[in-house]
């Protein structure tokens, strides 16, 4: 039994007897201990305290280790993302920076149907390889859980191939991840008239398999305009529901498009995204079990206003933050950056943002019991800092990596490989 204390952990941060979904004013208390020492048992929290209380120190210990004022977070927990493409999309980057929309791109055939050309035309070896590149990279940023969505397939054999890539994914990384089937990303081209035959093909053909080889935990639908209708989503979400995946949805990205009020409709675990909400949309939310995550890297990306957090927060609604690490709206994993963005553009406190990037980020993946937090039990997937000053610090210096090491389940993991994209 490998038993490790770490000692001199200058802030010690979100440490918590209790779970609790955190909504409204207790999204703003952040529990910390300063001068802090923290006991790890076989990759799991085991006891911790503040320095003064360390009295004896057990004769079982395998290590101690002076932190020498590190302090130490629980890991990122990033609950919306799709890491498995196969290829990025910068010649659409430029596009948007020549002044086409999101929303034009997708019409002349580029954005999703552009990846699911590619992912198409990739072998399943390929596709893991170059996802487990990015998980790589994502948990040297500090994320220690993680939802993967498919939806770059849009065929029955090409979102088989993701959701098991997914599945292998979550059987050789020591990560917490959760998989989440999105077959209705977008209508494949030949569907484009025929809506009933593409919903037909993900209630009859995918998701029987994806049952069957539990290839999934979730269910998403990218409700928006010129996507997927409220009422579409709802017969995906019922179908997908039938089968024991819950879901969570894309909602409200674009227009007002009826997904919050799906989502809570459906007892969604969250509708994801919300840059575009009305009082009628953020009431329906705040009265629900459901949770708002934001995506604030994917608005900036794309130049959209950002989600309302302040209107949400103080509606009383549950908000988690994720980054939706993808190619064509948020190119990047890093949950560093989504905290600095929270505060900066959403008017979070980094109290707040440093939550819904933990705890409430973990809710939205149910995985509550085992990360989020520093709390006895749960895993010791840790972020160890550089010398902070104050926890505002971490979102302040945006930009500058103050992560020193990350441990998964009690394991300090190797850098990432120089050299490879
Ligand atoms: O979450 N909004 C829909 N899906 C992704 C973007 C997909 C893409 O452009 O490849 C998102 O932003
Ligand atoms: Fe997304």
């Amino acid at each position: 039994m490998a038993i490790q204390l770490f000692t001199n952990i200058k802030f010690l941060v979100n440490t918590r007897e209790k779970n609790q979904l955190l909504r409204g004013t207790a999204l703003a208390e952040l529990p910390v201990i300063e001068n802090a020492w923290l006991e790890i048992e076989d990759g799991v929290i085991e006891r911790y305290g503040h320095m003064d209380e360390l009295k004896s120190v057990s004769h079982r210990l395998s290590s101690i280790i002076d932190t020498k004022g590190a302090s130490v977070l629980p890991c990122w927990c990033d609950s919306h993302t799709h890491i498995v493409y196969a290829s990025s999309r910068e010649e659409e980057f430029v596009d948007k920076i020549k002044g086409l929309s999101y929303a034009e791109i997708a019409a002349k055939g580029g954005g999703i149907l552009n990846s699911a050309k590619k992912l198409d035309a990739m072998s399943e070896d390929e596709l893991f390889n170059i996802a487990w590149k990015r998980l790589d990279e994502v948990s040297n940023q500090g994320t220690g859980a993680i939802e993967i969505k498919s939806g770059y397939g849009l065929s029955v054999e090409s979102e088989l191939k993701m959701l098991r890539v997914i599945k292998k994914l979550k059987e050789k990384s020591s990560l917490l991840i959760k998989s989440t089937f999105l077959g209705a990303h977008a209508y494949p081209p030949e569907y484009k008239e025929n809506h009933r035959g593409y919903i037909d093909l993900i209630i009859k053909e995918m998701l029987p398999v994806i049952a069957k080889e539990k290839l999934a935990d979730y269910i998403d639908v990218f409700c928006e305009t010129g996507f997927f209708s409220p009422e579409e989503t709802e017969t995906i979400c019922r179908a997908g529901m039938s089968y024991g995946l819950k879901p969570k949805i894309h909602a409200n990205q674009l227009n007002l498009s009826g997904g919050v009020e799906t989502g809570v409709k459906l007892e969604a675990l969250s509708v994801d995204h919300l840059e575009t909400m009305d009082d009628a949309a953020i009431k329906a939310l705040a009265g629900s079990g459901t949770i708002g995550t934001l995506l604030p890297t994917a608005a900036f990306f794309l130049r959209m206003p950002f989600p309302p957090a302040r209107k949400l927060i103080d509606a009383g609604c549950a908000i988690a933050i994720a980054s939706d690490f993808n190619p064509g709206s948020s190119p990047s994993g890093n949950m560093n950056l989504v905290v600095a963005m929270s505060c900066v553009q959403m008017k979070m406190l980094p109290e707040e943002a440093i939550n819904a990037a933990t705890i409430n980020g973990a809710y939205a993946m149910e995985l509550q019991n085992e990360a989020g937090s520093i709390t006895v039990g749960k895993k010791a997937n840790l972020i160890f800092t550089k010398h902070i000053p104050a926890i505002t610090y971490l979102p302040y210096s945006f930009g500058s990596n103050l992560i020193d090491k990350v441990m998964i389940n009690g394991d300090f993991i190797p850098p990432s490989p120089k050299g490879e994209i």
